[in-house]
């Protein structure tokens, strides 16, 4: 049993493997929460928690003789709002009399076994291992208000997701103005937050602050989880390291405009909000209607990278779907930085015979293949070939490229649309514009409203019908601007506050639907690179392309950063041309193999440019990744650098599950005269075990562990080394 209730103390108690999380319904009726952390059984952990008369601080009505019992100051599940906890609540709303507070206490509960899932929303599920589930009730009577907190237990990956369903259980309107999928308090202790910040290609920079005094806000409201804040932060001791101390993390899995807010109070206590951005957030609760909040995934670990590989387990096995899950990805070659606009079919062809030639297994057909799409100005939307540049068609295209022995794959950005299209011309009201005002314009190009039904069920035949119509195996699916001037035409105006989440209901099931009626295809998700990953989407998608900065050395941060939350196998990774097309660096080809070894493979330079070295060195490549693939997708990866430390390289290692494989892989950033020579401790090997380290010496696990292994002087331009360190 992993869910627990304790009937004399009023506690409940989930449990995995080496995790609980206590909660106790107090002599108020409110769900206060004890405790996250080490498995401490089954004790009262209210006892830390002590009473005591706070100045300013007030008390409810029930208490007005006792100073002593505060919302301001207890740790709760779920907030109240409006009634005198002045934190940052987890809901805000307003009813039909103008009142705009709430306060929930304990209805009742019920443990169900296997995992809820959530009307309309991506959300982790039960695969190997069991899942429970803890459904709390809380109530306000005054202003009819419900919550049910949802809770999923999975034992054995350490993990607990959360997620509120908010309800009307009145018979007038209600508005929500803000609706958070959970609050999580960390009442004791002090604490560091990590947060993965960043830019277009340049996405998911890991940065660690020491929380102050104040909230922490990270923010999206682009439309999109975005380039800038991704869904996932970190809480860990200032003395957390990779291998120990205490970390908690959270991980939104949603694709739209979310927030998390950390706010560190008077009394030293950290309260974390996290769920859908409230900023012109306004949700109609009809009497009897409810809205479900996007799932959280909380783990906690001793040590990140005991907490990443918690992560890392669950995104493998329990958030993507499909066959492509465990499977091998093919090795893609993709044309855009190889012709960007500029091509035709025998271009095209071109690069495909070499692909073939080289061992590469499929061919993607990137942006610029459907009609009116010179440039990136227009064309969005009209989703019919190019006759001029293909001749004879996709098909013609695709019976070729597969004669050569290559799957074939294609680009889409579905949900935009260019004024100059026709379906803009036929449709203007099906993109989002706000009435009477120009609209902001990115790339040229707008977005279309998917909460309207119509256009949901155009993209659905266009899509469905594309892929009924050829013989595609790979789906490469764009979003290439942030949304903004959200109005749907389609939308009462009361209504209007609804649009960015009811967007993402809609994505969601398109994606639900196609992925569904087409499992043999393999969807890549893009956003501008990498400015759509998150779990959501890696539930639909099980790859995402990672950033649009190809640079390998660029790529070390960014991959680094990703890998915190994510795990090597959703990263989207090509070796491009050198110099490199967004920061002009160039890079040895090794060097540009050996780190994009360390996600989903693939290449994306014009082949046919190649020389006879670079074509044999390749050939290498290819051959090397299929062989190793099972070990950086299934095994454990560890973060052997910190480039906090500016130590001029990074290093890591991916470890088969059975111990037997790891592969050591570095790339020297700074190379520098007559200096200290990498060396590294290895992680996650058999310490009895004997390995083979590169062919070059022989040693024992425990001793690679604790005496570490010195890599040899490199030299040159951003030098890089794999090695394979083998069990004998
Ligand atoms: C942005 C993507 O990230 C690129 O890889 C490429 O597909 C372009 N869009 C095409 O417009």
């Amino acid at each position: 049993m992993s869910i627990r209730y304790i009937k004399e103390t009023k506690q409940l108690i989930l449990e995995t493997k080496n995790t609980g999380y206590h909660m106790k319904i107090d002599q108020l009726g409110y769900l206060q929460h004890m405790y996250y952390g080490p498995k401490p059984g089954q004790d009262d952990m209210s006892y830390a928690f002590r009473y005591y008369d706070r100045g300013f601080s007030g008390n409810p009505y029930d208490k007005r003789y006792d100073r002593t019992y505060s919302l301001d100051s207890m740790p709760q599940e779920y907030t109240s709002f409006g009634v005198g906890d002045f934190r940052i609540n987890s809901i805000a709303a307003s009813c039909s009399d103008g009142s705009r507070c709430a306060e929930f206490r304990y209805v009742s509960h019920e443990i169900k076994e296997g995992k809820y899932s959530i009307p309309g929303l991506p959300s982790v599920y039960e695969n190997c291992g069991k899942a429970q589930t803890l459904i709390v009730t809380l109530k306000d009577t005054a202003a009819n208000i419900g919550i049910r907190l949802y809770y999923g237990v999975f034992e054995d990956l350490d993990v607990i997701t959360r997620s509120a369903e908010i309800f009307n259980a009145g018979e007038e309107m209600v508005w929500l103005r803000k609706a958070s999928s959970m609050c999580l308090e960390l009442p004791y202790g002090s604490w560091d937050m990590m947060h993965f910040h960043g830019r277009h290609c340049m996405e998911r920079q890991a940065e660690r602050v020491k929380l102050f005094h104040g909230v922490h806000t990270l923010v999206s409201g682009r439309g999109m989880s975005s380039h800038q804040h991704n869904p996932f932060i970190i809480i860990c001791d200032h003395d957390t390291t990779e291998d120990s101390g205490p970390c908690y993390g959270m991980m939104l899995m949603y694709s739209g405009n979310h927030k998390t807010e950390v706010e560190l109070d008077q009394f030293e206590s950290v309260r974390v909000v996290m769920g859908l951005n409230d900023d012109r957030f306004r949700w109609e609760l009809a009497p009897g209607t409810s809205l479900n909040t996007p799932e959280v995934i909380l783990s906690y670990a001793e040590g990140l990278t005991q907490l990443s590989h918690n992560y890392h387990r669950c995104i493998r096995n329990n958030v993507v779907k499909g066959k492509f899950k465990y499977s091998h990805r093919p090795v893609l070659v993709n044309n855009w930085e190889a012709t960007y606009f500029d091509f035709n079919e025998e271009k095209l062809l071109q690069i495909a015979e070499k692909a073939a030639d080289l061992g590469m297994e499929l061919f993607v057909l990137d942006d610029g293949w459907f009609t009116n799409r010179e440039d990136d100005n227009a064309g969005l939307g009209d989703w019919v070939v190019d006759t001029n540049k293909l001749p004879g068609g996709l098909e013609s295209l695709i019976s070729k490229v597969k004669a050569m022995g290559l799957r074939f794959g294609l680009w889409i950005e579905p949900e935009m649309i260019s004024e100059d299209s026709d379906l803009y011309r036929a449709h203007p009201d099906w993109a989002l514009t706000a009435p009477g005002r120009a609209p902001m314009m990115a790339r040229n190009q707008l977005v279309l409203d998917l909460s309207n039904p119509d256009v949901h069920e155009y993209l659905y035949k266009t899509i469905s019908g594309l892929l009924r119509d050829y013989d595609i195996d790979y789906i490469k699916w764009d979003f290439n601007r942030p949304i903004s001037d959200v109005y749907s035409h389609a939308t009462p105006s009361a209504l209007q506050g609804e649009v960015p989440h009811r967007y993402y209901l809609s994505l969601y099931k398109l994606y639900d639907r196609l992925t569904s009626e087409f499992p043999d295809v393999l969807f890549e998700g893009c956003a501008g690179g990498g400015g759509r990953f998150d779990a959501g989407m890696l539930q639909y998608s099980p790859q995402i392309w990672t950033s649009d900065n190809t640079d390998p050395v660029s790529r070390l941060a960014i991959q680094y950063g990703t890998s915190f939350g994510y795990p090597c196998s959703a990263m989207g990774a090509h070796v491009s041309a050198s110099p490199n097309h967004q920061t002009g660096r160039k890079t040895p080809l090794s060097t540009r193999g050996i780190t994009a070894m360390a996600g989903s493979f693939g290449y994306e330079l014009d082949l046919t440019k190649l020389t006879e070295e670079e074509c044999a060195e390749i050939k290498e490549q290819i051959k090397r990744y299929k062989d190793v693939e099972p070990v950086v997708h299934s095994g454990l990866h560890y973060r052997l650098s910190d480039p906090s430390e500016n130590k001029g390289y990074y290093c890591w290692e991916h470890v088969s599950e059975d111990k037997s494989r790891c592969l050591l892989s570095i790339v020297v950033t700074d190379p520098q005269a007559n200096y200290t020579l990498a060396h590294v401790r290895l992680k996650g090997l058999d310490p009895n075990a004997v390995y083979s380290v590169g062919g070059e010496f022989e040693c024992r696990g425990s001793t690679l562990m604790r005496n570490g292994y010195t890599f040899p002087q490199l030299t040159g331009d951003y030098p890089a080394r794999q090695l394979d360190i083998i069990r004998i």
